[in-house]
């Protein structure tokens, strides 16, 4: 399944990236900064997209996705380097990188919270964490929806669940998050949170906006 999922995903996103997320992407990433660490890159949809930061890493487990990411990353405006590995084990000493980049990710890592320590680890303190992702809803019939649906979504999908609560997920984990941006009845957030290794956690998000991409 991997294989046919990673052969077509460009072709699958393809209408979603022009409509709306090709400038969700592009609006997010020119905040990252410094050394950037991409975790479960793909195919490579943010390289292009990165225009502030000195160097950006990529670690991504699939190997069809690593080889089509590649060839996106010979044509961008910095160096990107891409590293067969998986976002719960990450291979980089600890305060590495300024910014670390998420998207459309914590969906699918089988193990998002040990995924999220990871990034917390290599981001240095006040470093940025940049998300781009799809949750579960309040909404009482749409979330219940996601629910229903998720079972077969994620084995089509590559192990994508629809019924995740990640702005939750990386709330508990310790990272600061500091805004949050709703879009398409709150299914998909931009949240963008701050490295914090010492201190207590307040849990509380500063900014809360709906987003636009006009
Ligand atoms: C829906 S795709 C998103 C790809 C890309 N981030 C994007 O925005 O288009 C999910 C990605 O997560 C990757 N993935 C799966 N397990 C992972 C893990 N343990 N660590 C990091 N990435 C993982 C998949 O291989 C796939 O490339």
């Amino acid at each position: 399944m991997g294989k046919w999922f990673a052969t077509f995903y460009d072709m699958w996103m393809g209408p979603l990236e022009r409509k709306a997320f090709g400038r969700i992407r592009k609006k997010l990433l020119v905040k990252a900064r410094g050394k950037v660490l991409e975790i479960g890159s793909g195919t490579g949809l943010n390289f292009p997209h990165y225009r502030h930061a000195v160097t950006v890493t990529a670690v991504e487990p699939d190997p069809t996705m690593v080889r089509l990411s590649e060839q996106r990353a010979k044509n961008t405006p910095v160096p990107i380097q891409i590293i067969t590995a998986g976002a719960e084990d990450l291979p980089f000493p600890d305060d590495s990188f300024d910014t670390v980049v998420g998207t459309l990710v914590l969906c699918t890592i089988p193990d998002p919270d040990k995924a999220l320590r990871e990034i917390r680890r290599v981001c240095r303190p006040g470093g940025r964490i940049l998300f781009f992702e799809h949750v579960r809803v309040t909404h009482p019939i749409l979330g219940r929806i996601q629910d229903w649906l998720t079972p077969v979504w994620k084995r089509f999908c590559d192990g994508c669940h629809l019924n995740r609560h990640t702005l939750e997920q990386i709330e508990r984990s310790g990272l600061h998050v500091i805004r949050v941006e709703r879009y398409f009845q709150d299914i998909f957030l931009v949240i963008e949170a701050a490295s914090q290794k010492k201190g207590p956690y307040n849990g509380r998000t500063s900014y809360e906006a709906k987003g636009s991409v006009e």
